[in-house]
């Protein structure tokens, strides 16, 4: 499979790279970016490392990389600032944006490629390229609340002295603050979370809280995720490259899953080469189902506001 990286140069974009190199599932990894000689400069890094990991193509190239593309992923974008939402990032991202899928949309889009978007505030994002793209919505996927799902699984396992891989828990709903934990159906080796020893509704909320603030933390610290983001990215890529449909916390556009509609959210996803496969409906706790229509409210009013700066893109 040949991926297009556009963002390549950044540092979401590089690690994604780097993460799907030493995956070693796709053959072709091409970097595009605003910056080229950043892109031209990471590819070449990349490269460097190839005799030692695996027979894959990686070059830097402009949007002429689209055209043959299986996937293209969109990481492009301004960066939060620390004490800045990502909602409040959207008028400065959505021009970006939208000035980017009218040059995928040029270089001519395969009718079989997905699109994986990361840049944020990533729902609203992936909504307007539903919308905008002529591809059927399923190919078009936001890395949603993926990226907080692997934070909330490494920060339990941290707490507990659990091994990460062992924890399995959730995160639905925005990539933003009306983010919503599924305790529901949290679990350590298969065990209830709420079973093991030391575990407290207390010790849930602050776990819960630092998880949501990660981003903001991460750039506080270093000035934006990279490591952790590259392999939530590569988890769902690779899902698609080997059709694995696996069921992944992504974005897309809902059509009456928990009643959600005419808006990209974070629902549990069987993702396959053709993208979204199916969600799944599983049963939830009703305060988790509420937390989830409220966080599709708040992105379907966020969407409505662009919409009505912007015009309908189609
Ligand atoms: C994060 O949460 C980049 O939004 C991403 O770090």
């Amino acid at each position: 499979m040949k991926v297009s990286i556009i963002g390549g140069g950044g540092l979401v974009g590089s690690c994604t790279a780097f993460a799907l190199q030493t995956g070693r599932v796709v053959r072709e990894i091409t970097l595009l970016d605003a910056n080229a000689e950043m892109a031209a400069g990471q590819a070449l890094d990349l490269l460097h490392g190839a005799s030692l990991v695996a027979d894959q193509r990686i070059v830097a190239g402009g949007y002429e990389q689209v055209a043959d593309s299986d996937l293209i992923c969109i990481t492009a974008g301004l960066r939060r600032k620390p004490d800045e939402s990502r909602l409040d990032l959207i008028n400065r991202n959505v021009d970006l944006f939208m000035q980017i899928l009218q040059q995928v949309k040029g270089a001519g889009l395969r009718q079989d490629a997905i699109v994986l978007v990361v840049s944020n505030p990533v729902d609203v994002l992936t909504y307007l390229a539903a919308e905008y793209l002529d591809l059927p919505a399923s190919q078009v996927i936001g890395l949603g609340t993926q990226l907080d799902t692997i934070r909330f699984r490494s920060l339990i396992a941290l707490q507990l002295g659990a091994a990460p891989t062992q924890v399995n828990a959730l995160i639905l709903g925005e990539h933003g603050d009306s983010m919503v934990p599924i305790w529901s159906s949290a679990a350590v080796g298969g065990l209830p979370l709420e079973k093991q020893p030391g575990w407290t509704p207390h010790l849930a909320a602050e776990l819960f809280t630092r998880t949501k603030g990660s981003g903001a933390e991460v750039i506080k610290k270093k000035g934006g995720a990279g490591f952790a983001v590259g392999i939530a990215i590569q988890e769902v890529i690779e899902s698609i490259a080997l059709d694995r449909h696996r069921v992944l916390p992504v974005s897309s556009l809902q059509k009456g899953c928990y009643g959600l509609r005419d808006v990209s959210i974070s629902v549990p996803t069987v993702v396959g080469r053709r993208g979204v496969v199916a969600t799944h409906e599983i049963e939830l706790w009703p305060k988790e189902v509420q937390g989830l229509r409220k966080s599709g409210q708040v992105l379907r009013q966020t969407i409505d506001q662009v919409l009505s700066r912007i015009g309908a893109v189609r």
